[in-house]
């Protein structure tokens, strides 16, 4: 790993969705005592903004622009509130309405400038553990440790699908696998900045290993000598 004082560590953990990304940012962060920062929420933000403003989602050009002027400002306590424009989101962009819509806006070049500016910005305030898909490709090139989760589509649709049985949400398994398929296939599919690992990520299949190795297994790369 780069070396890098605590202040100003990144750790950038890209990958699929329901690879664990956001559970091992979160305990990584914690233990590290560094700012996590979730990069799919403001992509979700986006979604819900111009689905909420009657949008078109094929309308590139305002949908673009909506995001222009977009503020969304992710609150760093337990709670992990998501703001967007004054407005709490936090529940409403976990819906899967917006899981649908997101990667049809993130597609988006005006899009995904003005979420990186405000990504590299969370950045400039300390230390960060920054999950999503193009963080150690883009957004922190120069990130100490670069991680690339996965885990086998089985497996993650069984976990996406879980957490939204533990939120209320009555939605059967196969819908979920399904959305998750097209969805992952339209982040590696796109032009910009789409789903891969950096060339130095250390790619690590989170299939059958628990919570707690995982974070484990990320802390102790952070201590590992400059190799
Ligand atoms: O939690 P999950 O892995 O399902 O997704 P997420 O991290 O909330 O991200 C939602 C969507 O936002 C992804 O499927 C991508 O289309 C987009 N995204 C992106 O393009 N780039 C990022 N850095 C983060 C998310």
């Amino acid at each position: 790993m780069k070396q890098a004082q605590q202040m100003s560590l990144q750790i950038a953990i890209d990958g699929p969705a329901g690879a664990g990304k956001s559970t091992v940012a979160k305990l990584v962060a914690k233990q590290l005592n560094l700012f996590y920062v979730d990069t799919g929420a403001m992509y979700r933000a986006i979604a819900y903004k111009a689905l909420k403003n009657g949008i078109l989602l094929e309308d590139e050009l305002s949908v673009s622009q909506i995001a222009k002027t977009t503020e969304i400002i992710l609150d760093h306590s337990e709670e992990r509130v998501v703001w967007c424009d004054g407005e709490n989101v936090t529940l409403a962009i976990r819906k899967p309405e917006i899981s649908r819509a997101v990667s049809i806006v993130a597609a988006y070049v005006g899009v995904r400038e003005r979420l990186v500016e405000l990504q590299r910005r969370e950045a400039t305030r300390g230390g960060v553990v920054m999950d999503g898909r193009d963080i150690g490709t883009h957004v922190l090139p120069e990130a100490n440790l670069k991680i690339f989760l996965t885990a086998t589509p089985t497996e993650r649709a069984r976990r996406r699908w879980m957490e939204l049985v533990k939120a209320g949400k009555n939605i059967p398994l196969e819908e979920v696998a399904h959305d998750m398929k097209q969805r992952d296939r339209q982040d590696i599919e796109r032009k910009v900045s789409p789903l891969e690992p950096a060339q130095d990520a250390v790619i690590l299949d989170t299939t059958g290993y628990s919570v707690e190795g995982m974070v484990a297994k990320i802390v102790a790369l952070t201590q590992e000598d400059e190799k």
